[in-house]
């Protein structure tokens, strides 16, 4: 079996990183993460890809005038290691259109919501302000505008009433761990096809189930 070559860009922790990791792990999984680049030298999700035996590259954005020549900084150990995919997990810089361009449908990213609700940071708080009765996590394939572009894999996470943003954000994080690894694997099977805005999926099965948070009378969810 041909696994798609992966690329995974971090900013910071690495926890879906290392969800990814372990993933690709698995003889039977349909991916390899063969390079994981940091744009924050030391960045430790670094020592997740180091304990796999993943290469590793820091390209630091701090070492570049512009957007483009730090974007093109990391086309090279990119295209260096064959990379079809790209992951962004937890990585922390707005990408311009023309990299985007460049790697059009083959760049995912994983969102701590339920997109498109609570684009851009400090997702948690707003939505503890916003007082919704879920929350969740979102991987999407990427697009020019922040926190858009087809979405592939969401999970459902119930809002606690004692939750703060520690609690629910920890939550969420349990469910990107599932997400993320799920959403590779229906790219990497070609059972996630993008359809203009949305994405068509191939072979997966129904789920019907309703929801209802807080439960009703009878406790029943
Ligand atoms: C995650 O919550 C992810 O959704 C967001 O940044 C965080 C990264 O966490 N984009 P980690 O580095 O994967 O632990």
């Amino acid at each position: 079996m041909a696994r798609i070559r992966t690329g995974v860009l971090i900013s910071g922790r690495g926890s879906n990183l290392l969800a990814l990791l372990e993933a690709c792990a698995r003889p039977d999984f349909p991916a390899e993460i063969v390079l994981v680049v940091a744009n924050v030298p030391g960045a430790p999700g670094l020592a997740h890809a180091e304990a796999f035996g993943v290469p590793t590259a820091v390209v630091d954005h701090r070492a570049f005038s512009d957007r483009d020549s730090f974007e093109h900084a990391l086309d090279r150990p990119l295209k260096a290691a064959a990379v079809e995919l790209i992951c962004l997990a937890g990585f922390m810089r707005l990408l311009t259109p023309a990299f985007v361009g460049r790697w059009w449908d083959r760049v995912l990213n994983i969102h701590p919501a339920l997109l498109p609700a609570f684009r851009g940071l400090d997702t948690h708080r707003r939505a503890l302000e916003a007082g919704v009765r879920f929350a969740g996590c979102t991987v999407h394939f990427v697009r020019p505008e922040m926190d858009d572009g087809p979405i592939v894999v969401q999970a459902v996470v119930p809002v606690a009433a004692d939750d703060d943003e520690t609690s629910l954000a920890g939550r969420v994080l349990e469910a990107e761990h599932q997400c993320f690894p799920l959403a590779l694997r229906l790219v990497a099977e070609g059972r996630a096809v993008v359809d203009g805005s949305t994405v068509r999926l191939i072979g997966t099965a129904r789920t019907p189930a309703t929801l209802l948070n807080p439960p009703g009378p009878s406790g029943a969810s």
